[in-house]
């Protein structure tokens, strides 16, 4: 009852402020619900670039509202928790990028979104998980520098001719996703398919039917031929896949794969969000100007 109170008026006010909600595949299920758009990295960049609106609130992490935020300057968007951020995005600096491209001089950069401004606005091209390989066989080098991910680096390397250096950051959630989960899952399971994050280690990733985004495993999971998938990845993600698809099985790879960070975005605090325009995100507009390129270069290219 609490929770449909909460609900209705948040629609009440979404419509005052013209505002939409856009939520990560991650998000708890109270957010995903009260979203207008639900999505990986790259569908919730192109819905922010795109959508006609005059708010945008973002739950997600900081890293995805800032992606708006540099992309639709003329919009507020809103963070309900602006302290959730991602501890990977936050593993290197604009300093420390600036003196890995001095010892690589003349080499472009390929920034994964989840990265700060400051980062992107030194790097050539973003990528997201879902075209990573893409955008790094868009380049004209034949090597390339590659921030903040290593993980994300080595899955781009296995797909690519060209050569990934890659900055030392990973993501502590899909770090924490060992062989053994799949292993002796794939042992109760056998028909099961198995999908992973390319976040997620290599040797992780080599035992999966699918090295795939977020938005990618939504696709998957609709396949006729998938009846039961072991899913490696945050375990929000598991929310949408079973909504979507209640007669199929999904198992998630590791209960420890939890990203506090996009857990910390609730029905309160969406609604709290909205009455008071809170809080609203913004880079400022030297960095801005910098970063959009990348994050432009990124959306042409897929
Ligand atoms: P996706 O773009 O695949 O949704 O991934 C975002 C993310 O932060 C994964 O940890
Ligand atoms: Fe960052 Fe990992 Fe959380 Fe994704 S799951 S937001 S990469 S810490």
């Amino acid at each position: 009852m609490y929770t449909e109170l909460i609900s209705h008026k948040i629609a009440e006010l979404k419509k005052e402020r013209k505002a939409v909600i856009l939520a990560h595949n991650y998000q708890l299920g109270e957010i995903q619900e009260a979203a207008d758009f639900v999505g990986d990295s790259l569908e919730l960049a192109r819905k922010a670039a795109n959508i006609d609106a005059e708010v945008i609130v973002f739950c997600g992490v900081h890293f995805m509202a800032e992606t708006a935020a540099i992309l639709s300057p003329e919009k507020t968007v809103l963070a309900p928790e602006p302290k959730a951020g991602c501890p990977m995005a936050d593993m290197i600096s604009g300093a420390e990028l600036r003196e890995f491209k001095a010892r690589y001089p003349g080499l472009p950069v390929v920034c994964y979104v989840n990265s700060t401004a400051e980062v992107k606005a030194e790097s050539d091209i973003c990528c997201t998980s879902a075209n990573a390989v893409k955008v790094v066989e868009s380049l004209k080098s034949d090597t390339v520098l590659f921030v903040p991910d290593q993980y994300l680096g080595a899955f781009v390397q296995a797909h690519t001719a060209k050569k990934i250096i890659s900055w030392p950051g990973y993501c502590p959630c899909h770090a924490r996703i060992k062989p053994e989960d799949i292993l002796n899952l794939k042992k109760h399971y056998p028909k099961a398919k198995v999908v992973v994050h390319p976040e997620s280690r290599p040797e992780v990733t080599a035992l999966a039917d699918g090295v795939l985004s977020t938005g990618q495993m939504v696709t998957y999971a609709a396949r006729a031929d998938v009846k039961e998938l072991i899913v490696g990845t945050e375990i929000g993600m598991l929310y949408r896949l079973r909504k979507e698809n209640p007669n199929k099985l999904f198992i998630p790879v590791s209960e420890q794969a939890v990203c506090a960070n996009m857990k910390m975005t609730t029905l309160p605090k969406l609604l709290a969000s909205l009455e008071n325009m809170q809080t609203v995100v913004s880079v400022p507009e030297e960095i801005r100007r910098k970063a959009v390129g990348a994050v432009e270069r990124m959306l042409k290219v897929t």
